[in-house]
Parts: C-alpha cells; structure tokens; sequence
C-alpha cells in the first residue's frame, strides 16, 4: 500500500509555518505535525525537572515525553503530562531553551520516530526545520518559507501582542537573531532548504498571499496525484 503524502514547511522563526500549516491541514483534511513543538515540550520539561544539563538526560526525558496532540476542527491542542500547555511552550523563555535542546543531536534523535509517526492517512503537513531534509526525504511537496529577520520580529511581536503575551520588540528581534544563528549552524540537522524545496519568500506577502501561494503548489503536486 502506498504511504500516505506529505507536505513539509520549512523556514526559521516567525515566518508564518505554522498559520500556513493549519489553514492547509484544514482545506485538505489532513494531520499536522508542529514539530518545534516536540522540542518545545522538551524545553518545558527540562525547566520543570531536576535533570542534569546533560544531553543523554534530556533526550531520554525527550523520548518519554507524555503528550497528547489533540486536533479539534483544524485547531491544535497540546497536552504534557495531562496538562493543556498551548499558552506556556509559546513563550519567548521555553522558545529560547528549545532552540539550545533543539542542537543536541541525541534529543533530535530521540524525536525522530515520534515525529514520523505522525504520518497518517489521509495525509501530513509538516512544519518545522527539517522536515524536508532529515525526517520525510521522500515528501511530495516541499516548501521552504522565509522572510527578513525584522519582517519576522515584527510578524512574531503582533502575534504575541493579540495573544496578550507582554513583548519587547527589540528582544524579540535579538531573540530571533540568537536562535537564527544557532538553528542555522548547529552540526545536526541545521535549517536549510532541502535541495528539492521550493523557496518562497514571503516578506512582501501578508498571510493569504502566502497560502494561496503554497496552495497552488499543493494542486500541482498533490491534488492531482491523489
Ligand atoms: O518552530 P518553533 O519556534 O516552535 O521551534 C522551536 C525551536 O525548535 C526552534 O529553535 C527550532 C527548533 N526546531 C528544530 O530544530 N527542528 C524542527 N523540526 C522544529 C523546531
């Protein structure tokens, strides 16, 4: 039986994935893997367990994370340990640490299989940094979204600011650079396009513009091969 198709969409901090990610798993019915949320549960855990700042440590503690995602009408809910942590892994502090768990090679191991498990019929949207390069090589569609570093501050500090979430825009903007640099140079699986990803750069486009963009990709590749 043939796997069901994925569409990875991958690109740095603040560049609109995961809006992008929701509106196309809702208008095609299929799952989403938020992947930077895995490390960002990982993140959470570390801050509220005794573990050594060890990386053995934290990708053991990354392999029995208990969660549960819960996708209601296109929404996504995430729970760690029974508890509903949407609001608490967005936070610019869990962010800054998963971006330093996220460089460990053994915690990006130790999340692989739970990640592929995601891929389930009908289909997967992906986002996340790698998911083109390291955990769906095989994808169908692969898009690479990015945008400039204040363009993607700037997108980050209103999304915060409607959540209700008290930012300062040039922390935010240093923030960004800091987790740029390490996603991007880090040895394992650093952010990149795959060499078969399409690059859209999204800084001239507001939201729909994006997603009508990656939707025209999508029934290029997929709609008419499914
Ligand atoms: O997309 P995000 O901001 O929720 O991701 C949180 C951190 O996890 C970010 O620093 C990058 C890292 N990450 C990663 O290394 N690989 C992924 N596939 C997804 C996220």
């Amino acid at each position: 039986m043939n796997k069901p198709a994925v569409i990875c969409l991958d690109g740095p901090s603040g560049v609109g994935k995961g809006t992008i990610c929701l509106l196309v798993a809702r208008n095609l019915g299929w799952h989403i893997l938020d992947s930077g949320s895995l490390y960002r549960l990982t993140a959470l855990k570390v801050s509220r367990e005794n573990v050594m700042p060890d990386e053995e440590c934290i990708a053991m503690l990354a392999k029995s994370l208990a969660v549960e995602y819960r996708e209601d009408g296109g929404n996504l809910e995430i729970y760690l340990d029974n508890e509903e942590v949407n609001q608490l892994i967005r936070s610019e502090e869990v962010g800054v640490l998963a971006s330093k768990v996220a460089a460990m090679p053994a915690v990006r191991e130790a999340l692989l299989a739970r990640q592929r498990a995601f891929l389930r019929s009908p289909g997967l949207v992906a986002d996340g940094r790698d998911m083109g390069t390291v955990v769906f090589p095989d994808a169908s569609l692969k898009i690479y979204l990015t945008a400039t570093p204040g363009e993607r501050a700037n997108r980050r500090y209103k999304q915060l600011k409607e959540k209700g979430i008290d930012v300062n825009l040039a922390n935010l903007t240093e923030d960004l650079q800091h987790r740029d640099q390490r996603d991007m140079n880090r040895a394992s699986a650093p952010l990149k396009p795959a060499d078969d990803a399409i690059i859209v750069d999204t800084t001239q486009y507001n939201i729909d513009e994006v997603y009508s963009i990656v939707m025209k990709w999508v029934q290029k590749r997929i709609v008419t091969v499914t």
